[in-house]
């Protein structure tokens, strides 16, 4: 199924620079805690600075999907998406989050997540997950999208467009007074229609003040995760879903999440709110 070979870790190049004018995470400089415990429903003006760091993040994945094409390295990449937040005064979120060497993550085919840009040329036909976080005014905003290198086969087309469409009736969902499993079962019931694996143990996360925080948001079904949802709560929806199994390994390099199986992987992700009468995504770009 898959078209190229399988993923083998590559050079990591040294780490980039931020100004020391924009803004940055406390754990970037001081290390643990790297997230706190935030409190599960914002106050409007938090929500309103997650509307401004969540649109730079979004322009900033669209801005790095332009420029997916065979032959760039997933490093240039980064490149764009790092000079891209800082101009929009942005501290990239993951730079520094738990040792993390890079600006946003990318990762190819059987990577699930948190794969660390590196020296690979992108090949015709590749899959690659942007997921790019913006820091700014103290809040962070977090989004991924799913892009092709040049034309993808057919059932991995499909994959990254269902996977989208996952995501988006995860997101409408989203009710005060539902319980937060409602996500999760609406995810995996879609996903199940075409036999996608999807991925239980990487999950979406209450975002805000901290990066990963309370509630944690699940793409498949628990009866158990009964929190209701309220007005004000923020959290990621971000489904992996894969043409294959759920399981995963993990590289020695502590981050690179690929599937057990081999099988390619799709993920979207919006950072949104829950509203009174549904959700408002916080991730949208400017145009
Ligand atoms: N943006 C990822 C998420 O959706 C987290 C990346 S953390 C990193 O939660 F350290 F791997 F970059
Ligand atoms: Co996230
Ligand atoms: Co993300």
């Amino acid at each position: 199924m898959a078209m190229s070979a399988a993923i083998a870790p590559a050079p990591v190049s040294a780490r980039l620079d931020v100004p020391a004018a924009i803004a940055r995470p406390a754990y970037v400089d001081d290390g643990p805690p790297w997230d706190l415990d935030d409190a599960l429903v914002k106050d409007p003006d938090t929500i309103a600075r997650m509307r401004v760091a969540g649109r730079i993040a979004a322009d900033a994945v669209l801005e790095v999907g332009r420029h997916v094409a065979p032959g760039i390295t997933t490093d240039e990449l980064d490149r764009i998406g790092h000079d891209f937040l800082i101009a929009h005064d942005a501290y990239p979120s993951t730079l520094g989050y738990k040792g993390f060497p890079k600006s946003l993550c990318t990762s190819v085919n059987e990577v699930i997540c948190h794969g660390i840009p590196d020296a690979r040329p992108l090949i015709e036909g590749d899959v690659v997950k942007v997921d790019i976080t913006a820091f700014k005014n103290g809040v962070h905003g977090d989004t991924c999208a799913t892009f092709f290198a040049g034309h993808p086969n057919e059932d991995v087309r499909l994959l990254g467009e269902r996977t989208r469409e996952a995501m988006l009736r995860g997101i409408r969902a989203v009710q005060p007074g539902r319980p937060l499993n409602v996500i999760g079962r609406v995810i995996e019931s879609y996903a199940r229609r075409f036999g996608y694996g999807v991925v239980r143990d990487y999950t979406g996360h209450g975002v805000g003040p901290s990066f990963h925080t309370r509630p944690t948001v699940l793409h498949y079904d628990e009866p158990r995760a009964t929190q209701l949802l309220e007005p004000g709560m923020t959290f990621t929806i971000e489904p992996m879903l894969t043409l294959g199994g759920y399981d995963w390994v993990m590289w020695d390099d502590g981050w690179t999440v690929l599937t057990a199986d081999g099988s390619w992987a799709a993920q979207w992700e919006h950072t949104v709110v829950v509203t009174e009468d549904g959700a408002e995504i916080l991730t949208s770009p400017s145009d």
